[in-house]
């Protein structure tokens, strides 16, 4: 595991940007799996700069999200085929019917079953981003996660629902499940960079670098895969002991 430590979490976008701008002009037709939350988000501000600047070609990509609301239509605010859209697909020439997002709502339970197909079709992922919940979840796979799960519907914890509540109106609105892709579905990504900012995240990034393999940090079954880089905020790397590789 590669350990990136940077300022704050707009070097991480920066150089986590870059990589994903160096990859797609390197193979055009790469397969990314992408993730929501706040961490990402200046990930994706770089990206859309990029292309504003560069007009590097997104025509060909091709991309899977992690996760996706149980009961949140693709037009509802909060759901992450809305969130996706507005802060990334849309700025680029992606082809939005190469950029997949699994269905919360109609038969949910069936597109889940058929996501991890409909990537190995696709060539599987390449390069798979992720954030880390505070709890050490990683799409929506809360601890006590199966490590041999493919992607299907998850209940979310309660910690969870409290940490995403900022997002709705009140904690209530915040669904209680979520079509999430397993770990196994993550751990088959050939590459894999994990992103987290903020002290809040430091004790999840202290168990997914020095901790046991244990599924009460969901996160830390990436220990088990061979291609994993880090990029962590000074904050979030607070606990660890270990120093990485630092990025000023
Ligand atoms: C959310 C998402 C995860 C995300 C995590 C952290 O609930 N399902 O994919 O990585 O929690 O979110 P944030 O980046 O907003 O802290």
């Amino acid at each position: 595991m590669k350990l990136i430590v940077v300022e704050d979490e707009n070097a991480i976008g920066k150089v986590v940007g870059q990589i994903f701008v160096n990859t797609v002009q390197q193979n055009p037709k790469i397969v990314f799996g992408l993730a929501t939350g706040s961490s990402p988000e200046p990930i994706y501000q770089y990206l859309i700069e990029d292309y504003q600047k560069n007009k590097t070609d997104w025509s060909k990509v091709t991309t899977f999200n992690l996760d996706e609301y149980v009961g949140l239509e693709p037009t509802h605010l909060q759901s992450y085929r809305y969130f996706m859209n507005e802060k990334l697909f849309d700025h680029l020439n992606i082809d939005k019917n190469h950029t997949y997002v699994p269905l919360g709502t109609g038969d949910y339970v069936a597109g889940a079953k058929e996501y991890d197909a409909l990537i190995a079709k696709a060539g599987g992922i390449d390069l798979q981003l992720l954030g880390v919940g505070t709890n050490g979840h990683v799409g929506f796979n809360e601890p006590l996660a199966d490590f041999n799960s493919l992607t299907g519907v998850v209940d979310l914890v309660e910690t969870t629902i409290q940490a995403n509540a900022r997002f709705f109106a009140s904690a209530n609105e915040v669904p209680k499940q979520a079509v999430s892709m397993g770990i196994k579905s993550i751990l088959n990504a050939k590459k894999i960079i994990l992103i987290a900012n903020g002290s809040n995240k430091a004790q999840a990034i202290k168990q997914l670098v020095e901790g046991e393999i244990n599924n009460l940090w969901p996160c830390t079954a990436l220990q088990m895969h061979q291609d994993v880089t880090v990029v962590v905020d000074k904050t979030a790397a607070g606990l660890l002991q270990s120093h990485g590789i630092n990025i000023n």
